[in-house]
């Protein structure tokens, strides 16, 4: 997809679809509509009336430009009463995107903002593009795809804006990496495929990554990722991303992400019903997230330190798997007493966060499809956020508030803590049905130590049943935006160091 800044009359620009974003009481006086409505001999300020069309956020109204513009179609998008927020001018990027997705062309009207916004603009038209075509042949293969999207202005361009595109293209592109990911079944991405995605993806951008194959995580000491591997055919993988900037101010951060990287969860000898088994392959998500992260703040040239960890296997049936009443070590040291073979994610991010932390990062951060209960809790919309830190988690709800992705704050109840005391272990891995997202997240605490940390459940979002505002049905690669603006905040203002 080539865009491009023009500064140009939109009324006499040649594109299949012309889209306008206008906001306020008035919108039949916005400038862009006044032009406009003007060319088309009064058929656009006509329309509105007719349709009453307010400004409301979301409303659209699509009018044939054929006749008396150069657009063969327009479409006006309601941004709201006030001025438009940066998340707002995001979902006017993915209601362009998504009309246009399979049309050669697209124009955009760009409201007057600065660069933050014109790049949420572009990763909204980036990701409103966004569709999975890789297994469809015949009449149902894609004929086409949006190539050419230019961004109208009458702002004065200047080398902001045009790094402003460049870096809004790249993050659209990292978010629609994650969601081909999270869409590839689960035949096709293996635990060893989705390591050679991250190595190759890590290449591109020129970062490291090291991936340990079965035998090298055995000498690493990874025994839950282990245990819930032993189930399966496929061998699993241990991933870590690095992005070093190449000169780091003395007090820069260092950021540590985990994902959890199930290509698979049938939930194992603890079998799931097949209605809840046919999305499992997105249990993957959080390590989708994660390499989407990583190498997109490389491409970004963020001045922080990140790095991105993975556990990655299936969870399988196998004769080898491992059972309920089964004990195992842990990366950590501490014991844990298997009691849900289905509760796979917790094991597998508790060696990983144990790895994490011995990185000594500023913040450690977890994306993961952890637990049914989140979205019981929460619908499938929005995260769960839990951390053992209050500038943290004030932190990212303020990111996440800045993008438009949607987190809750949950609580780590010290009372359910009693749910994971083990007769046999150091710990039990589940506890009772109620509180279930509560006691996944204070299980993984047991494996962070001091770490100053973040848990997000993303079980919800990553995965849509249903397109939302912003995110397409299926993989949707929740969570690369707010970790993003997160980076960028702690690059700008990095929290003072651990009081030893
Ligand atoms: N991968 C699932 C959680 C999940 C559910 C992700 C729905 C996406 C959509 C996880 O491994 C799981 O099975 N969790 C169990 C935990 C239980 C056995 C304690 C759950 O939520 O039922
Ligand atoms: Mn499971
Ligand atoms: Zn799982």
């Amino acid at each position: 997809m080539k865009i491009t800044l023009a500064r140009e009359a939109p009324q006499t620009l040649a594109t299949d679809w012309l889209v306008v974003g206008v906001s306020g009481k008035k919108p039949q006086s916005d400038p862009t509509i006044v032009k406009l409505d003007r060319a088309l001999g009064g058929a656009l300020i006509a329309g509105m009336k007719e349709e009453s069309f307010d400004a409301k956020l979301g409303k659209t109204l699509a009018l044939d430009g054929r006749a008396r513009l150069k657009a063969k179609q327009l479409l006006v998008v309601g941004l709201g009463d006030s001025a438009p927020s940066i998340a707002t001018l995001r979902l006017l990027g993915v209601k362009a995107g998504r009309v246009a997705m399979s049309r050669a062309s697209l124009a955009v009207v760009v409201p007057d903002a600065g660069p933050a916004a014109l790049s949420a603009l572009v990763d909204g038209i980036v990701t409103g593009a966004y569709r999975y075509t890789r297994y469809l042949t015949g009449p149902r293969a894609p004929k086409r795809q949006l190539a050419k999207v230019t961004l109208v202005t009458d702002a004065k361009l200047s080398a902001d804006h045009r790094q402003a595109v460049t870096e809004g293209q790249l993050t659209g592109d990292a978010v629609n990496f994650a969601r081909d990911l999270v869409n590839c079944p689960p035949n096709d991405l293996t635990a060893t495929v989705l390591a050679n995605e991250a190595s190759e993806r890590s290449k591109a951008v020129g970062i490291a990554c090291k991936v340990w194959d079965k035998k090298g995580i055995e000498k690493l000491g990874m025994p839950l990722l282990l245990a819930v591997n032993r189930g399966s055919t496929e061998e699993p993988r241990f991933i870590h991303i690095t992005y070093k900037p190449k000169s780091l101010p003395a007090n820069a951060a260092r950021a540590v992400f985990v994902g959890k990287g199930l290509t698979f969860d049938s939930g194992g000898l603890c079998i799931k019903p097949s209605a809840s088994m046919i999305d499992m392959k997105c249990d993957m998500a959080g390590a989708a997230t994660t390499i989407a992260l990583v190498t997109l703040a490389a491409q970004l040239q963020l001045p922080v330190e990140v790095h991105g960890i993975i556990g990655s296997t299936d969870n399988m049936t196998g004769g080898w798997a491992y059972r309920p009443g089964d004990v195992f070590p842990s990366r950590h040291g501490k014991t844990v007493e298997i009691i849900n073979t289905d509760a796979e994610g917790r094991l597998v991010l508790a060696d990983a966060l144990a790895y994490a932390t011995e990185l000594q990062p500023t913040y450690l951060i977890d994306h993961a499809t952890l637990t049914g209960a989140c979205t019981v809790a929460l619908g499938a919309y929005r995260a769960g956020l839990f951390s053992n830190d209050a500038g943290l988690l004030e932190r990212y709800k303020r990111a996440a508030e800045q993008c438009g992705e949607n987190f809750w704050a949950l609580p780590l109840d010290e009372d359910l803590k009693d749910e994971l005391k083990s007769s046999i272990a150091d710990l039990k891995h589940t506890g009772s049905r109620l509180g279930g997202a509560i006691t996944a997240a204070l299980f993984l605490r047991e494996f962070v130590g001091e770490a100053r940390w973040a848990h997000l459940d993303i079980a919800g979002p990553a995965f849509l049943e249903k397109p939302s505002a912003a995110m397409p049905k299926g993989g949707t690669g929740f969570g690369v935006l707010t970790a993003l603006q997160f980076l960028r905040e702690l690059a700008e203002q990095p929290p003072l160091p651990a009081q030893a």
